[in-house]
């Protein structure tokens, strides 16, 4: 029996991860481009550009007080130590957003991030040195997993010798976690209970510059932020910052494993590179969100009602031949390119200098040391899909 996709599409459906757009182009080009499932506790998907963008600048209507694209029902979060803390700015509505979202822009601002360049530059060349020798490696595990992790633990002061306890963690809540709520509570638990006792060492030791103490001092309308507040942005740091931009870079080598001819133009013309990150940023966006819908409205036809789920697929956005010209093919010198890999409107990602900053790095570092590569099977590749879309074993031969 042929499932119709505009009425039960299944995120989850291990050929939709592997290669989802043939179904979103199948929804996007039938009479009703904004889909509904009932799978997985139930959702609309619109796959249209035009619709996602919408939907994003609507928060009123399409909230964010749950971001996961699964999830129990709003409010029906388990009791607890941590009931309280969520994941400022993500999860946040205005007004409070506002303000959760202000606190943490400098630590992101494009001179802010500029100061991780080197180190990840370091870090690449590390991790390269490791397996360069052997002439294969596993371009998503070995290589491009690696990288982000110590990135945001350098950011957040906490040893980056943790990084394979912070994976696991990251990959319970947006991976494993989606299909099994026992696993993401436990990895949601473990994430805030090691941050708690961060929070607890920096009032006992304030330290210079750093984020955890800086969000401890700040206030707020002449108050002190709550506790909460800054536990809850550790988390998203940790949860928004790792495996989004891990699956980035995976997925870009990945391509240019299959891609001599993409390899050899940033070889050969540098200056390509800004407009190659965005594109590959465009082709591979690796981020699903959620929207709660506020209360019962019509889009584009649908009737939805309070409590529903809506998926943004960024990643169909962005393939939308109505706003991108050729949207399948990679092309690195596109030249309209209004990507919403990073989302849209007030969410719109806050963390974007530093992602752009490891995706750059860890391409140029891998072109420099490693320029021709290959794919040892590309039946081999797995995905890991869902919320956050990317590569999770890509053997390559060099
Ligand atoms: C390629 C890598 C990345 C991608 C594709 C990405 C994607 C996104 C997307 C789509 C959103 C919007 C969420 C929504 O609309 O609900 C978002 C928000 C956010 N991202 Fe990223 N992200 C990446 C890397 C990072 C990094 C490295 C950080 C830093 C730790 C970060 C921090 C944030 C924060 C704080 C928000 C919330 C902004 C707000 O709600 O105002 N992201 N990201």
């Amino acid at each position: 029996m042929t499932i119709d996709p505009t009425v039960d599409y299944d995120i989850f459906d291990p050929s939709f991860i592997r290669d989802p757009f043939p179904v979103i182009d199948q929804i996007r080009e039938s009479g009703c481009p904004v889909a509904h499932t009932d799978r997985w506790g139930a959702s609309w998907m619109p796959t249209r550009y035009a619709d996602v963008v919408a939907i994003a600048q609507e928060h009123d209507v399409f909230t964010s007080r749950q971001i996961l694209v699964t999830g129990p029902p709003p409010g029906q979060e388990p009791e607890g130590p941590y009931a309280a803390v969520a994941a400022p700015p993500i999860s946040s509505d205005p007004p409070e957003h506002h303000w959760h979202r202000r606190l943490i822009l400098p630590f992101f601002a494009p001179q802010a991030v500029a100061k991780f360049e080197q180190g990840t530059r370091d870090l690449c060349n590390r991790l390269i040195d490791g397996f360069i020798e052997r002439g294969t490696a596993d371009s998503a595990a070995d290589y491009a997993q690696q990288i982000p992790v110590r990135v945001i633990a350098t950011m957040l002061g906490v040893p980056t010798d943790l990084s394979d306890t912070f994976t696991g963690w990251v990959r319970g809540v947006l991976e494993t976690g989606l299909t099994d709520q026992a696993v993401r509570l436990k990895a949601r638990t473990n994430i805030l209970d090691y941050f708690k006792t961060q929070i607890d060492d920096r009032r006992r030791n304030p330290r210079e510059d750093d984020l955890i103490t800086t969000l401890l001092n700040s206030e707020v309308d002449g108050e002190k932020v709550p506790e909460e507040y800054v536990h809850g942005v550790c988390n998203l740091m940790l949860v928004a910052g790792v495996d989004t931009t891990w699956s980035s870079i995976g997925a870009s080598l990945w391509h240019l494993a299959q891609h001599p001819e993409h390899r050899r133009e940033l070889r050969e013309q540098p200056e390509l590179w800004p407009s190659a990150i965005e594109e590959l940023l465009r082709a591979y966006a690796p981020v699903t969100m959620a929207r709660i819908v506020a209360h019962d409205t019509e889009f584009q036809g649908c009737p939805m009602h309070a409590g529903e789920r809506v998926l943004m697929s960024f990643p169909a956005a962005n393939r939308d031949p109505r706003q991108f010209e050729r949207p399948d093919e990679v092309i690195l010198d596109r030249e309209h390119n209004r990507h919403v890999a990073f989302g849209a409107g007030i969410h719109r990602c806050a963390g974007s200098n530093l992602a752009r900053l490891e995706l750059r790095v860890a391409l140029q570092v891998w072109l420099e040391r490693i320029p021709e590569f290959e794919l040892v099977d590309p039946a081999s590749v797995t995905w890991a899909g869902g919320q956050v879309r990317g590569p999770r074993q890509c053997l390559v031969k060099f």
